[in-house]
Parts: C-alpha cells; sequence; structure tokens
C-alpha cells in the first residue's frame, strides 16, 4: 500500500500547502473563491488601476543659475514621461488580458517602457537632487565613501564633470553598487541603456540639450557650474546606502 501512503502524505503536503497559501493569501488583502476548476484570485483594485501621478516641483522655481522658463519646460518634459508611463502600462496590460502578447505592438510597447518609465524616475532623481544650499558636509558619510572609492572627494568630482562633458546627449549619474559599496560615475546615453544592475543612484545630472540651452546655449561648463552650487546634498546623502 505504498502508493496509498504516498498518496497520503501528499494529501497532506497539500493540506499544508493550502494552509500556508491562504495564510499569504490573506496577507495579500486578496479574495478567494474555490471553483471546479481551482482557485480563482480576483484582481485587487491595485491591480486594476496602478497609475504614476507627476510629482510637483515649483518649490525649484527661482532657483539661482536657472530661469523659471527653463524650469517649467524642464518640468512639462518630465510630465510627459509619467504620462507615457502610465499610457505604456495600460496599453500593455489590456494587451496581456486579451491574449495578445505574442504581437510586435506588444514587444515594442514592452521596449519602450523602459525608456518612458527611466525618463520619468531618471528626471525624478534629478530634480529631488537640486535645490540644496551650503555644499556637502565634509564630515559626512557621502565625502567618506566617495574617497573609498576615488581616493579623494575632488577626484570624484573631477571624474564626474568629465563623465557630464563628454560629447553627446545624455545622463552623468553617481552610481553605487549595492553589492561591493563601490561608487561608480557612469555615463547614461539613453534612458534604458548602460545602467549598471544593482546599481543605487546617487546623484544625477541631466545633460540632455533641454536642460541647458535654453539658459545656457552651447556651455555646459557654466550649467555645470550651476548645478553643483545647487546640488541637495542632504537629500543626495539620503541615498547612500548605510550598510555598506
Ligand atoms: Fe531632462
Amino acid at each position: 500500500m505504498k502508493w496509498l501512503k504516498e498518496r497520503e502524505g501528499n494529501k497532506e503536503l497539500f493540506s499544508l500547502n493550502r494552509r500556508r497559501f491562504l495564510s499569504l493569501s490573506g496577507i495579500l488583502g486578496l479574495t478567494l473563491i474555490s471553483g471546479k476548476s481551482g482557485i480563482t484570485v480576483p484582481r485587487t483594485q491595485k491591480e486594476q488601476k496602478m497609475t504614476y501621478q507627476g510629482k510637483d516641483y515649483n518649490r525649484l522655481l527661482g532657483m539661482e543659475g536657472f530661469s523659471d522658463t527653463l524650469l517649467k519646460n524642464h518640468f512639462t518634459l518630465y510630465q510627459g514621461y509619467v504620462t507615457n508611463t502610465n499610457k505604456s502600462m495600460d496599453a500593455l496590460n489590456q494587451l496581456l488580458k486579451e491574449g495578445k502578447t505574442g504581437t510586435m505592438e506588444y514587444a515594442e510597447l514592452k521596449r519602450r517602457l523602459g525608456w518612458e518609465f527611466n525618463g520619468m524616475r531618471l528626471h525624478e532623481y534629478y530634480f529631488e537632487n537640486l535645490g540644496g544650499k551650503g555644499g556637502i558636509h565634509q564630515g559626512g558619510k557621502l565625502v567618506r565613501k566617495l574617497a573609498e572609492s576615488f581616493g579623494s572627494y575632488e577626484t570624484w568630482e573631477k571624474d564626474f564633470r568629465a563623465t557630464a562633458s563628454m560629447r553627446g546627449i545624455g545622463w552623468a549619474v553617481l552610481y553605487q553598487d549595492i553589492f561591493s559599496g563601490q561608487f561608480i560615475n557612469f555615463w547614461i546615453n539613453e534612458h534604458d541603456v548602460g545602467h549598471p544592475a544593482g546599481g543605487m543612484p546617487i546623484l544625477i545630472l541631466d545633460v540632455f540639450e533641454h536642460a541647458f540651452m535654453i539658459d545656457y546655449g552651447l556651455k555646459r561648463g557654466d550649467y555645470m557650474e550651476a548645478f553643483f552650487r545647487n546640488i541637495n546634498w542632504t537629500e543626495v546623502e539620503k541615498r547612500v546606502l548605510l550598510h555598506k
């Protein structure tokens, strides 16, 4: 009767799994409906409608070195990424629901999502690391961490400025590798390309032309000076992982 014992054993295993499943699903706040074909888990309200809201950065208006015209244009552009992130996700969810995942439309939207999403998120990091006064805290953990990775704060800044000065348009990003704790400056050519896996964005500088040309023309160096005068180092320090 070995098969019966195995069957009973499996039954117990199923019972435990089911209890565990019910317990977990209770934690997740899902409603379960038992039926002949199995368990149906209706989509929660959160799943049905998950949209990103554009953030308000009007507090930056009047910032020294940045005209309101430039900033307002930049906010509008950012809002476009938020809108398109939501549109892309809605369209992808609809195609998934209709079983049209094998279509070119699905594939291209999936590719585009990374660009729209990162366009949104990178601008949020950028605006949020602006609006500060007073410079970096010389005795703070960020200066210490930068010195560990680059030898000194000054060497890091030199490398960051060099990265942001490269020909072309994109982003200069100081990343912290969450595994090693190492700080590395990266050049990001397009929003969705070149980000290090496992990297935490610490400081982000937008060097697309829309970020400075209205005020500075081709003088990217002058824009960078204004950027450094307005970095919100308190916000930037919050992004540094404490455990590394
Ligand atoms: Fe931008």
